[in-house]
């Protein structure tokens, strides 16, 4: 099969080879994560708490340390739908335009309905929260990548779907709210006036832009005013990252079938999940000491949880009805600037890519956004794709790893997770054409100690 990709560009898998389990990187952290705390008492909480905001069987994934989980039949079914596998890309086009020794690919989950990954866990929750009666799922949206896919998912099992879309995202991206009303979902600017929480905020600011975090709070205050009412997460927590690993699993088929393996391993990072999705099944690895890759995690300069947040306790959200997660955070009160990478403004990050980082076995950069754009630009020009400004920062890692390859003469194979298409995030396109994009960094950072490590 060597010879496979120098004749052709892309690796298909058959229908057949959609992974029928999902790994959990759990089972393989040399020591349990740090658990989530009560914030009342700070002390461990039990699982059972939160079966009145999750179905039981995702709480039970949330904890489970299995090392893989079964995709139930009606889950792959719908994966063959979207349609799973998606390919592995080699960017033969963008290599010869660095003039690289550096031989580059990406799996490219833009293929979805939604135009993202985010549909891989999407349909996993739609479908455990059928299974267990729930009527009508609440949830949040950044750049409407996961609002839309959460919208196609409940249509496709029948369920309710309301959705806070962040202010900023919801005045520049209204193609994304019409898709997720096409599909059935309900959708509000968030802060919206139709929470306590919402409320409070528009007092004090009409016009707040805004965050994840407040999204977050807005739609789990809805859920525990409607028993029918789950509420449904597009990344961060263990579970959601572990549907995501449908990608990379399915990457290391495509990898072995053209006998390869990746040196240096990429994505963009907003709570994590689909960088995790990608790169844990090669974590394992890592993890195992069979693979000594480089795992490089990409995020937003104006958002830099992890480049210069600290590791602590924090809440999911920004008024403080999660659990406290431990992770790396730049604090929930931290006002995220309007970026055109909506799915990156988020003030904390996935507690399993935080524990990685913080025990060095993978490293984290930062961007800010007129350079990814540019990345972006020389991406689209070469390969054809328009990417989503989230997946545009591990381009732009990815052309400054291929140029210092052409500097040093070094055959690596560098591969990365292609998250999305950019296709409704014209606005930041016609922004970055006209000189007319803003680029922000915090001058300093304060995170609030919860708890005394
Ligand atoms: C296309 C795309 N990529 C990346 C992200 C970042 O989120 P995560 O880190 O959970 O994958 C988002 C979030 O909305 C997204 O829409």
């Amino acid at each position: 099969m060597k010879d496979y990709i120098v004749r052709n560009r892309a690796v298909f898998l058959s229908q057949d080879d959609i992974p029928d389990q999902w790994y959990n990187i759990q089972a393989d952290l040399p020591e349990p994560l740090p658990p989530p705390l009560d914030p009342a008492t700070k002390k461990p909480m039990s699982p059972e708490p939160l079966f009145r905001i999750f179905p039981r069987e995702l709480v039970m994934q949330e904890v489970s340390r299995e090392r893989f989980v079964k995709i139930p039949e009606e889950v792959l079914e719908a994966y063959r739908l979207i349609p799973r596998p998606t390919p592995l890309i080699r960017a033969k086009r963008l290599e010869q335009y660095l003039n690289t020794p550096a031989r580059i690919y990406f799996k490219w989950e833009g293929v979805s309905p939604a135009g993202s990954h985010k549909p891989n866990t999407a349909i996993a929750q739609a479908y455990y929260n059928k299974k267990e009666g729930v009527e009508r799922l609440c949830t949040e949206t950044g750049a409407g990548q996961w609002g839309s896919a959460l919208s196609m998912a409940c249509a496709l099992f029948g369920l309710k779907c309301t959705v806070y879309m962040v202010a900023a995202s919801y005045r520049q991206k209204p193609g994304r709210r019409i898709m997720m009303e096409t599909w059935g979902a309900e959708v509000y600017s968030s802060p919206s006036m139709r929470t306590k929480f919402g409320r409070s905020l528009l007092e004090k600011d009409p016009d707040d832009p805004g965050s994840l975090g407040i999204a977050i709070s807005e739609a789990l205050e809805d859920v525990l005013g409607d028993e029918k009412a789950k509420y449904a997460l597009g990344s961060v927590l263990n579970h959601v990252l572990m549907h995501q690993t449908v990608i990379g699993l399915e990457a290391k088929k495509q990898f072995e079938m053209i006998d390869e393996q990746p040196d240096v391993i990429a994505g963009n990072i907003g709570g994590g999940s689909n960088y995790s999705g990608f790169c844990l099944p090669f974590m394992a690895d890592k993890l195992k000491g069979k693979s000594d890759a480089d795992f490089v995690a990409c995020e937003s300069r104006a958002i830099p949880h992890t480049t210069r947040g600290i590791y602590t306790y924090d809440f999911g959200d920004t008024a403080g009805m999660t659990p406290l997660l431990k992770m790396l955070t730049i604090g929930r009160n931290y006002k995220t600037p309007p970026i055109h990478a909506g799915g990156l403004r988020y003030h904390g990050m996935a507690p399993i890519i935080s524990y990685l980082i913080h025990k060095g076995y993978m490293r984290s950069v930062a961007y800010s956004q007129t350079e990814v754009f540019e990345a972006a630009r020389i991406f689209a020009q070469t390969e054809g794709i328009i990417s989503a400004p989230e997946s545009a920062h591990e381009i732009k890692f990815v052309i400054d790893e291929a140029r210092r390859c052409k500097q040093t003469g070094e055959k690596k194979v560098i591969a990365f997770n292609h998250s999305g298409h950019g296709l409704l995030d014209l606005a930041g396109y016609e922004a970055f054409l006209r000189g007319k994009l803003e680029d922000w960094e915090p001058a300093e950072i304060k995170v609030e100690k919860l708890v005394s490590d």
